[in-house]
């Protein structure tokens, strides 16, 4: 039988669950600085793991939102879309930690000017400048002030999420990472546009 949680302990039982959440996305983070700083990893070979889980917090941020059209917004779909302005915050952190991580390899600012016109570094410093504005107002009090500006500005990460794949693909040269981290939103996607389409013949065919 599922229990009955009286309103008054919602809130704090939502806190906790919030804090559980940040603290499971700090491991990460956390690993990553702990070898850094004990030696063991040097900055250079942090640049991808931060990179790639930037990308895919920006995944995991943009896919229940066109999930829940399409299925509807069940139980599971409904606590995803109520921790995405969590993940993409986080997918902002690990773009800045990523950057962090450049800044300590490259070792001086000389070098890094140097190779900002480069393809596979200014899409970099793109999709980051793109990841700023949807970061700086991802909360509530922004989300009230700016009304439907607020959800143009979230649009920004589509753009830097894409900016994010054509880095990655112009660094290594292999089109697979991106492909598979494209391909769930496209289906997800395709699965909107489905739904979309079924209730326009829905409309049309009930006036
Ligand atoms: C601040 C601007 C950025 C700079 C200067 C930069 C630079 C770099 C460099 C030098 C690498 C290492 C390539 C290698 O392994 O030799 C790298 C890897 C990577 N970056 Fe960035 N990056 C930036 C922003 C971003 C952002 C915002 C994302 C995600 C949205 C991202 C995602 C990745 C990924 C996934 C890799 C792994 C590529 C691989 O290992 O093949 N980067 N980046």
């Amino acid at each position: 039988m599922c229990p009955v949680i009286s309103p008054v302990m919602r809130p704090v039982i939502r806190k906790a669950g919030r804090s559980l959440l940040w603290l499971l996305l700090a491991v990460p983070a956390a690993l990553m600085l702990a070898g850094l700083m004990r030696g063991t990893t040097p900055a250079m070979d942090l640049l991808h793991p931060s990179g790639e889980l930037s990308v895919r917090l920006m995944l995991l941020a943009l896919l229940p939102g066109p999930l829940a059209e399409f299925f509807g917004a069940n139980r599971f779909l409904r606590g995803w879309l109520a921790i995405r302005r969590n993940l993409g915050v986080a997918a902002f952190a690990y773009a800045m930690l990523h950057l962090a991580f450049y800044v300590v390899d490259m070792g001086a600012l000389a070098p890094m000017v140097d190779e900002f016109a480069l393809p596979p570094i200014w899409t970099g410093w793109l999709a980051l400048a793109l990841m700023v504005p949807p970061a700086a107002v991802s909360f509530d009090a922004a989300m009230r002030a700016l009304g439907r500006r607020w959800k143009a500005l979230q649009r920004l990460v589509y753009a830097a999420f894409a900016l994010g794949l054509v880095h990655w693909l112009l660094l290594d040269w292999h089109w697979q990472p991106a492909a598979v981290h494209l391909a769930p939103l496209v289906i997800a996607w395709a699965l909107r546009r489905h739904s979309r389409g079924r209730g326009r013949n829905l409309a049309r065919s009930t006036t």
